[in-house]
């Protein structure tokens, strides 16, 4: 019981606890409004919002240009199905795949989502284009990944919460550790179709592979006629600095969504070049939800928003500013910190506390983060967060290593 807690907090954290499955385990806060990077619980106090949605408020909370086009389109016309087209569509899938520099884009609606749709695009590429015997296709995948929740994405992950109890699994994947292209090289034969990795793994702990994997990566799929499948759900869209975290090489298929919603609607989709994307057929693949009048005007105004180049520009020149603050505490209570832009892991001394109890310490300042994996903890404000902002999260870090 939580009730123990002041004001409307307690009894709404009960009812939680009470009513929900309990497949997450939230910090005792509930929030009732947000602004830019800032939220406001239920009982007044103000956080400074260092998850940003796993990266899907990318853009802030109620960012003004996006919450203004989807108070647009409530007023014309919100759900049609594919059945029909509507007119938010084909501008939609335009300025994303010129955003992406490809062909064409197919939305849906989650990450996972996104993620089996171009599982489904590679094996089909690889069945028709490719000529792998029927039902042999194979897709390598690389160690501690996160790519959802679906039971075939669970088949393939390397976390035992995530996969213990939930199979049968499905076959077709082959595991090789994260960022050794030997072992990739090895396990890619005439049945591979496609390699699918992280360009940093956000949920392993925001791992920057080394310089030269990603580039390898592009180097053996082109030459072993392998399609590279970047699932950029969490690394893309500004994240990093950059719109997309593959700043020097290609994929053949991004796999992008979080951020693309704007923080108001689930838009996922994936961008490929013809001679990819255009194996579907009609009736093959779908979502009723996927591409729709609300989806496509908010995700509009998300592409405009990255067009101005200003979210990537904010996050690189703040994002240095954050890690060079925390670079600082390394010895002082951090082991480590990796990431980009505006993207920390950061790696507390396990003798000093555990990342959720650094989490819950950091909450009573009035910074809300995210642990993963014992004593990492990530830092991913939205994008639009200012030095002093910053400045409010890692001296708060500052605070409870030192306490
Ligand atoms: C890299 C990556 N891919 C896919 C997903 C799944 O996205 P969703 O939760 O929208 O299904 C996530 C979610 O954290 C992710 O980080």
């Amino acid at each position: 019981m939580t009730t123990a807690l002041s004001g409307l907090t307690g009894p709404l954290l009960d009812q939680a606890e009470r009513w929900t499955a309990h497949n997450y385990h939230p910090l005792p806060v509930v929030l009732a409004s947000g602004e830019g990077a800032w939220v406001t619980d239920v009982d007044g106090r103000r956080y400074l919002d260092c998850l940003a949605g796993y990266s899907a408020l990318n853009f802030g909370h109620r960012h003004p240009a996006l919450i203004a086009a989807a108070h647009a389109q409530l007023d014309q016309i919100t759900l049609t199905s594919r059945a029909f087209v509507h007119d938010q569509f084909g501008p939609f899938c335009q300025e994303l795949a010129e955003l992406c520099g490809k062909d064409m884009v197919l939305p849906m609606n989650t990450g996972a989502e996104a993620v089996e749709t171009a599982i489904k695009v590679a094996r089909k590429w690889g069945y028709k284009v490719k000529g792998v015997p029927d039902g042999q296709a194979t897709i390598v995948v690389a160690a501690d990944n996160f790519h959802g929740r679906t039971t075939t994405i669970i088949s393939f992950s390397t976390d035992p919460d995530a996969r213990a109890d939930y199979g049968p699994y499905t076959p077709g994947f082959r595991i090789v550790p994260y960022g050794d292209l030997a072992a990739l090289a090895d396990a890619i034969d005439d049945t591979t179709v496609a390699v699918l990795v992280e360009p940093i793994q956000g949920e392993a702990g925001v791992l920057v592979p080394p310089a030269d994997y990603l580039p390898g990566v592009r180097q053996l799929c082109t030459s072993r006629n392998v399609l590279f499948v970047a699932d950029e759900v969490q690394s893309g869209l500004g994240r990093t600095g950059d719109t997309f975290a593959c700043v020097d090489v290609i994929p053949d298929v991004y796999v992008l969504g979080k951020a693309l919603g704007g923080g108001i609607v689930p838009v996922s989709a994936i961008a490929a070049n013809r001679d990819v994307l255009g194996v579907l057929r009609p009736g093959e693949h779908g979502s009723t939800f996927g591409g729709n009048p609300l989806a496509c005007a908010v995700a509009r105004a998300v592409i405009e928003l990255l067009n101005t180049g200003e979210p990537q520009a904010n996050a690189r020149v703040v994002g240095a500013h954050l890690h060079e603050r925390l670079n600082a505490l390394v010895g002082r209570g951090l082991t480590a910190v990796r990431g980009r832009g505006l993207w920390a892991g950061i790696d507390i001394d396990p003798a000093l506390m555990t990342g959720r109890r650094a989490c819950e310490m950091l909450m009573n300042r009035g910074v809300l983060a995210k642990d993963t994996h014992g004593s990492t903890l990530r830092f991913a404000p939205p994008l639009l967060v200012t030095n002093p902002d910053v400045d409010v999260a890692v001296n708060a870090l500052t605070g409870i290593l030192h306490s």
